[in-house]
């Protein structure tokens, strides 16, 4: 079944970006953007397949919790031990210990990101300066690592993402626990700056990060939103949180104007950065950012950027980051059991496994009930009349995401947010969710 694309974020550097290069322009790529998928009747999971005991699930810390509360719904125990297997984060985790390290090579994606970077950079002042050197910065693609990383301007920038990449691959893999941190780790920077921005205060003085969001929006790109005349709607909500590039203008009416944050992928940034009328905001420098690391080479877009970024440029924890895939995981794993009647273990057949990845809008989602008192969901979803996206004229492509299985999550979520797993056996009390249509 084809759905429409969102951003392709794969562990795979290389043969992502090529794959995605020849799939569809450079500039098609830079427009790639969450959208969803309707509630899918077929997507709904109907109790009676729940009906295993979480075995290996129930012991250590997970059987106090569960124990905790009134009824703990049944999991599907294989279930959960395959959707806890991630190939694509084994294979960024060692990227990142590379990068740590400083042993790639000429040969590895990191070392032509940082090639790209210098070559960006120095393309520019050596046009401005020495328009005839044009030819010579194609050398700098033949340098190598050690060379390269020696030029006084990178020197600056390699300590500072080494630091940032140690501290990531420090912060563990699999805590559900984050969720009721998100608090502390998302609004409370976005508190602190707001609080600089309107008083010029000491912004360690004010309440930030006391309490939640009351109500969130999170805005999907889907072309559903068009006539759906939201606007007003979305904007009236504390936080409105859009996805990727989405653009606003124009659309008022239908989509709102407000913007208090931005989610997005590494890849997103990684093009942006590259790109002179965007360089490092898509939303414009005052606009704070989360975003998820797809790629390790992307530390360094995120280290160049966030030196020039106005407002918050957050990387979302790890922690968090195996939270969301191990739920899509675990809904796709299942929608593909139920769908085809086959094992589960021939999940990995049917996707690749290293390629396989939550959308933007799905971590949006998982990162708004984490911070806001109430969710509404808007542009998640698709109808046969509506446009892709409703800013694009992107058609709808293969994707590296499972929206059906996101939408049997979300429907979840609004309806019976007891049965999530994970969320269900870290003890997290799921906010009330709307899903708008
Ligand atoms: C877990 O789910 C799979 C796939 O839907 C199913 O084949 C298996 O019987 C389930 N296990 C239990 C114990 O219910
Ligand atoms: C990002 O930039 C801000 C402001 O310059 C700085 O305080 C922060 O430490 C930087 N973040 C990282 C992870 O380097």
């Amino acid at each position: 079944m084809n759905q429409p694309d969102g951003q392709h974020c794969s562990a795979d550097l290389v043969s992502q970006m090529k794959h995605s290069l020849r799939l569809r322009s450079g500039v098609v790529a830079l427009f790639l953007v969450a959208v969803g998928t309707i509630l899918c009747c077929r997507t709904a999971v109907r109790r009676a397949d729940l009906a295993g005991r979480p075995l290996q699930l129930l012991d250590e810390a997970e059987t106090a919790a569960a124990a905790a509360s009134s009824s703990p719904p049944p999991l599907n125990a294989s279930l959960m031990r395959l959707a806890s297997v991630d190939p694509g984060d084994e294979l960024l985790r060692r990227e990142l210990e590379q990068l740590v390290e400083g042993s790639f090579t000429g040969r590895d994606p990191l070392y032509r990101s940082f090639a790209s970077w210098r070559r960006f950079h120095h393309h520019s002042e050596h046009e401005e300066l020495h328009p005839e050197r044009r030819m010579q910065s194609k050398s700098v693609l033949r340098d190598i690592p050690g060379r390269l990383l020696r030029s006084p301007r990178d020197y600056r920038v390699f300590p500072e993402l080494r630091r940032v990449a140690r501290d990531w691959l420090r912060r563990g893999r699999f805590h559900p626990d984050v969720m009721s941190q998100l608090v502390d780790l998302v609004k409370r920077p976005l508190d602190l700056h707001n609080a600089a921005l309107r008083s010029g205060e000491d912004p360690s003085s004010s309440t930030a990060g006391a309490g939640r969001y009351g109500s969130c929006a999170v805005v999907g790109n889907s072309g559903i939103l068009l006539n759906s005349e939201h606007g007003h709607l979305i904007d009236g909500h504390d936080l409105v949180i859009r996805l990727n590039n989405a653009r606003t203008r124009g659309f008022e009416r239908n989509v709102g104007s407000r913007t208090s944050l931005a989610f997005i992928n590494s890849n997103i940034l990684h093009l942006c950065a590259r790109r002179e009328t965007c360089f490092c905001h898509p939303y414009g420098e005052h606009v704070p950012i989360i975003m998820y690391i797809c790629q390790a080479a992307h530390f360094l877009d995120f280290t160049v950027c966030n030196a020039s970024h106005k407002a918050p440029l957050l990387v979302t924890d790890p922690r968090f980051d195996r939270l969301c895939a191990r739920i899509v995981k675990y809904y796709s794993l299942k929608r593909f059991a139920e769908g085809t009647g086959k094992p589960p273990e021939e999940w990995d057949n049917a996707h690749d496994a290293k390629m396989f990845h939550y959308s933007s809008g799905m971590q949006a989602v998982v990162a708004a009930l984490g911070i806001c008192d109430r969710v509404s969901v808007f542009g998640f979803g698709k109808s046969p009349e509506a446009k892709h996206h409703y800013h694009t004229n992107q058609k709808a492509e293969l994707s590296l995401h499972d929206y059906d299985a996101e939408y049997a999550f979300y429907r979840d979520l609004a309806e019976r947010p007891q049965v999530i797993p994970v969320l269900m056996e870290s003890g997290f009390r799921v906010p009330p969710v709307v899903m708008y249509q």
